[in-house]
């Protein structure tokens, strides 16, 4: 997929992506800032129509069923709502096109927590509530599947949390399929069942949380915290189990196949520097970990 630069070049936004989204599944689309994210679920939610390549949902052509998909779909895209329209007044809008009834709207007016702003235009709502209600506008047709672009992007952690809950407890409650995009490797690792890692247009990585953390071999991940150290080297090779070490932000991090089993190892290799320990953490690995890792191999 490629877009036209105001100098006339094109730009290949994205390149050889393929991907399969299961039946209920919270799927996750995960990447830096112009990896193509918001591409991608465009043509996946029939936004867009790529230059080539071709989408199918529920067995139908995305690019030829068009009617009858969106029907079945929906989608929320960032703060992009008519702003002078209230809460209400908005849902209406867009439920009109689906023939929606008036209690859906108050249901989903509800469920969002937005009752006390029924009434309040879009454009004075605070950021987050704009966000609910871009939400709620994605359920308004009860899709079997929904399309969620960077749904807490610019929110408050506070907010961010409740919008986190509630995607969960919607897909909980109602076992609506769910493509999401995210720059959170937090959120996704809270959300996803199967997240594609995407870099500059490209598929990195795909797969389940396990999977992907299968990439770096660990496990577990020991941190060593260590104050007032510019440098740090060992004069001998990580023992068995150990796979990588890493000093960044005066932490080192080892890399292992489980951290009860190697804290003895990793002891005895830092005794050099025991004066500037100030900690020893074991936690398990992350997806920060796996892309960090796979930044690195690009
Ligand atoms: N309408 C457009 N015209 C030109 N270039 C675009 C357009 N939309 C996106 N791009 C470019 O395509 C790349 C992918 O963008 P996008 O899909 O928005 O990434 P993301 O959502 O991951 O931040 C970026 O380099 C971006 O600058
Ligand atoms: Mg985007």
């Amino acid at each position: 997929m490629s877009y036209k630069t105001l100098f006339g070049e094109r730009k290949v936004a994205l390149r050889d992506v393929s991907l399969e989204i299961e039946e209920g599944e919270i799927f996750g689309i995960l990447g830096p800032n112009a990896a193509g994210k918001t591409t991608l679920i465009s043509i996946l939610s029939t936004l867009l129509i790529p230059d080539s390549g071709s989408v199918s949902i529920f067995g139908m052509d995305a690019f030829k069923e068009t009617k009858k998909i969106r029907e079945r779909i929906n989608m929320s895209s960032g703060l992009n709502l008519p702003w002078s329209l209230s809460v209400y007044e908005c849902l209406k809008f867009f439920g009109m096109a689906y023939g929606v009834k008036d209690n859906r709207i108050e249901e989903l007016i509800e469920s969002f927590e937005l009752s006390e702003f029924r009434d309040v235009e879009f454009e004075e709502l605070s950021t987050g509530n704009k966000q609910k209600l871009s939400l709620a506008k994605a359920f308004v047709n009860d899709p079997e599947l929904v399309f969620l672009d960077e749904p807490t992007t610019g929110l408050d952690p506070d907010v961010a949390r409740k919008v986190r809950k509630k995607i969960l407890k919607i897909h909980e409650e109602e076992g609506i399929t769910i493509v999401l995009t995210t720059h959170y490797m937090a959120e996704a690792e809270l959300l996803c069942d199967r997240i594609t890692f995407l870099n500059h247009g490209r598929i990195i990585a795909e797969g389940t949380q396990d999977d992907l953390k299968k990439i770096i071999g660990a496990k577990d991940r020991v941190i060593v915290e260590l104050s007032y150290i510019d440098t740090i080297s060992f004069d001998k090779l990580p023992p068995e189990g150990i796979y990588s070490v890493e000093f960044r932000d005066e932490k080192l991090i080892f890399f292992v196949d489980s951290g009860e089993k190697r804290i003895k190892e990793i002891v005895k290799l830092i005794e050099p520097y025991w004066n500037n320990v100030k900690g020893i953490t074991v936690e398990e690995a992350n997806l920060e970990d796996v892309f960090l890792e796979l930044a690195k191999r690009a």
